[in-house]
């Protein structure tokens, strides 16, 4: 299969799923990067990999839909089966998540549905949960709110700050994230209309 990453910084993520395809546990390869940011390490990690890497400013597009438009073509001339955004730090047009709807992943730094958005470690400290996690989904228009594929969680530790705990659940998407593209990149995954199955069985 082939998988096209949108980021805009480190690429952790990025790195554990282009790991995960050099060791072949994910039957794909990723065949571009796309970035917002042309700091990003992220694209240097692409490079590094002897994979394509593109940067898009969005600042030069006037308004959403344009950089929207313009990311998906860069996107599709790699013709992905899969589009993983990898810490990409742009809300996407509700015409992008159509375009990509079935083969759009994202992960995201808490148990969804809790904490949507941003600053979710901190938010779970003030809030004291008693744990915390992370969770990959299919993107749809509702931001941060598409069917799950599957979550990872941690308990919040007395001596655990924001930082401590930030490290703790960025582990752990780098144990999810390459699961879940495995998943799908072996069509073990469905959508269905109580949510995803994997080889049949309700997540
Ligand atoms: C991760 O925390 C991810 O959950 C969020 O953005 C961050 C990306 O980190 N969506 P990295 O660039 O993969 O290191």
């Amino acid at each position: 299969k082939r998988i096209v990453a949108l980021i805009s910084g480190s690429g952790s993520n990025l790195q554990a799923i282009l790991d995960h395809c050099q060791q072949g546990s994910i039957q794909g390869q990723v065949v571009a990067v796309v970035s917002n940011r042309d700091d990003a390490f992220g694209l240097k990690r692409a490079e590094m990999a002897g994979v394509p890497g593109h940067f898009i400013d969005h600042r030069r597009f006037d308004g959403r839909e344009a950089f929207d438009l313009a990311l998906i073509d860069q996107i599709d001339a790699y013709q992905p089966d899969l589009v993983v955004l990898a810490g990409f730090m742009r809300i996407l047009s509700p015409g992008f998540v159509r375009h990509y709807s079935g083969r759009l992943f994202n992960i995201h730094p808490s148990l969804l549905p809790r904490y949507k958005g941003l600053n979710t470690h901190q938010r779970v400290m003030d809030a004291g949960d008693p744990e915390h996690g992370c969770t990959v989904h299919f993107v749809t228009e509702e931001l941060d709110g598409g069917p799950l594929v599957i979550q990872a969680r941690t308990a919040v530790l007395t001596s655990d700050d924001s930082a401590s705990l930030q490290a703790r659940v960025h582990t752990l998407e780098h144990q999810i994230y390459p699961l879940a593209v495995s998943w799908f990149c072996a069509d073990r995954l469905q959508q269905t209309d109580e949510g995803v199955q994997l080889d049949g069985v309700l997540l």
